[in-house]
């Protein structure tokens, strides 16, 4: 079965983010030149992604005008001749089907997806979290969706950790089936004491039956219904595989990730790479 659809929770708070994130969702922080979330829906188009379901919640509507079209923009630009910037505001509101629901409460990132129930429906999606920024060759979504095809089950993205951080993300146990395949075995949000350094990144493949996992998931660490959680649950009906995927990830969620991305995505553009290096060699750090 092919995967269509692409959730985006982003109802968070991003206290981690605060004050930045006070009047301003985290996914509308700017990576270079661009909203946070925008590179992601990017990287769900580039996969081949047909539509976007974006989870929001209070003070997010920032996002729902980034994705719309903005006729008094669009007639301002073209009255001052600004073609070029006209066409890059178009590509914005024409990248992709959106399709909006909202959390009423931040009760997790499990409940959040559970908001989008009756607009997935009854087949496979994906899910992307819009401030874990992944910088590869091939779109992360996109790597997992050609797993999908030989493992059509629900794949969650990992990453190799230090021993000492992992208790910071979920960890999942697995058995390695194939290069950068693991059939999971059991998973955990924050561990106290992780059995891997195998952690859950914010890139998700899942089978709908996750829905009525969800409902049945008691809130667990922070009182939130965690997806980890879930997904534990999951495991015990079907299989659940991680995928080690290809590329560089930022967690622009956080103060000091979204400081590394920017530098890191700044460098690789061509009108800034030679000034930004010049001013960091400058530093001389
Ligand atoms: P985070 O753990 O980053 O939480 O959620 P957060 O609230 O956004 O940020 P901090 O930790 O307080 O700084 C991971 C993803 O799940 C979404 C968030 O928007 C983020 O994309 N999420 C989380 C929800 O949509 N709803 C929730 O109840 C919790």
């Amino acid at each position: 079965m092919m995967i269509k659809k692409a959730v985006f929770p982003a109802a968070g708070f991003g206290t981690r983010f605060l004050p930045a994130t006070k009047a301003i969702p985290k996914e509308m922080l700017t990576l270079v030149d661009k909203p946070l979330i925008q590179y992601t829906v990017e990287e769900a188009k580039n996969a081949g992604l047909e539509e976007v379901i974006i989870i929001t919640g209070m003070g997010k509507c920032a996002i729902e005008n980034h994705f719309d079209s903005s006729f008094e923009l669009e007639v301002l630009l073209k009255e001052r001749g600004k073609h070029e910037t006209l066409g890059v505001i178009n590509e914005i509101s024409n990248l992709i089907q959106f399709a909006y629901t909202r959390q009423k409460r931040p009760l997790g990132l499990g409940h959040a997806i559970l908001c989008a129930k009756a607009l997935v429906g009854a087949e496979p999606f994906a899910v992307l979290l819009g401030d874990d920024i992944i910088d590869s060759r091939v779109p992360v979504i996109g790597q997992m969706m050609k797993v999908f095809e030989r493992y059509p089950a629900s794949i969650v993205a990992v990453q190799k950790v230090p021993r000492s951080k992992a208790h910071l993300y979920g960890i999942v146990t697995g058995e390695r089936i194939a290069p950068r395949i693991y059939r999971v075995v059991d998973l955990e949000e924050k561990p106290k004491k992780p059995k891997s350094n195998l952690a859950i990144i914010g890139r998700y493949i899942l089978t709908p039956e996750i829905f009525d996992t969800i409902e049945r998931t008691k809130p667990g660490r922070g009182g939130e219904i965690q997806l980890t959680d879930a997904l534990r649950i999951l495991l015990k009906d079907e299989p659940v595989y991680a995928y080690e995927f290809e590329g560089e990830r930022f967690d622009a969620g956080d103060k000091i990730g979204f400081i590394k991305a920017n530098i890191a995505f700044a460098l690789k553009r061509p009108e800034f790479r030679r000034e930004l290096r010049r001013y960091l060699k400058e530093l001389g750090i």
